[in-house]
C-alpha cells in the first residue's frame, strides 16, 4: 500500500486540481489531502470564496480522494506524514524545493501544474463579470432617469 499525501486550498474546485489529483493518485493506492482550513488561509494572505466545510465534501467526491485531514499551519507536516505512514509528499511545481527538507520520511515530488487555470484567475475573471453588471445596471438607471426627466 503506498499513500500519497498533499496539500492545499482546493478553492472553486477546477480541472487544474483535478488533474493534479488524478496524477497524484496514479502515484500509488491511497491520496490524502490536508485541506487548508479557512482560518490557516487568512494566515496564507488568501480568502476563500468556499468554506471548509464545502470544500472538503468536494474533494471526498472525487474518485482520486481517499481522505481528507485539516491543515492549520506551516509546520505540522512532518506530524501529519508520520501519522498518515506516508510514502509520497507530493505536490505542484509552484511549490518546488520547498518541502525538500522531508526527504527524510518520505519521497518529495513536485507535479507541473495546468496551464492558464487558478483559482486566483477564476476570482479575477468573476469580479470583471460583476464590474459588467454594474455598468449594465448604471446604463438602464441612466436611460430610466433620462425617461422621468422626459415625462
Ligand atoms: N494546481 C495545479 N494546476 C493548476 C492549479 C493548481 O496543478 N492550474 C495544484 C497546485 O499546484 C496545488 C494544488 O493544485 O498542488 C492546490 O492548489 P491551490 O493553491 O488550492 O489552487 P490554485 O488554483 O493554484 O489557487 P490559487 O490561485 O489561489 O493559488
Amino acid at each position: 500500500m503506498t499513500t500519497i499525501v498533499t496539500y492545499g486550498t482546493f478553492d472553486l474546485f477546477h480541472v487544474g486540481h483535478v488533474r493534479l489529483l488524478k496524477r497524484l493518485k496514479a502515484l500509488g493506492d491511497r491520496l490524502v489531502v490536508g485541506l487548508s482550513s479557512d482560518e490557516f488561509n487568512e494566515v496564507k494572505g488568501k480568502q476563500v470564496v468556499i468554506p471548509y466545510e464545502d470544500r472538503r465534501e468536494i474533494l471526498l467526491a472525487c474518485r482520486y480522494v481517499d481522505a481528507v485531514f485539516e491543515e492549520n499551519c506551516w509546520d505540522q507536516k512532518r506530524g501529519d506524514l508520520i501519522r498518515e505512514h506516508a510514502d509520497i509528499f507530493a505536490i505542484g511545481d509552484d511549490w518546488a524545493g520547498k518541502f525538500d527538507e522531508l526527504e527524510d520520511i518520505a519521497k518529495v515530488i513536485y507535479l507541473p501544474r495546468t496551464k492558464d487555470i487558478s483559482t486566483t484567475e477564476l476570482k479575477t475573471v468573476l469580479s470583471y463579470l460583476n464590474k459588467e453588471k454594474v455598468v449594465e445596471i448604471k446604463n438602464v438607471v441612466n436611460n430610466l432617469t433620462s425617461l422621468v426627466e422626459h415625462l
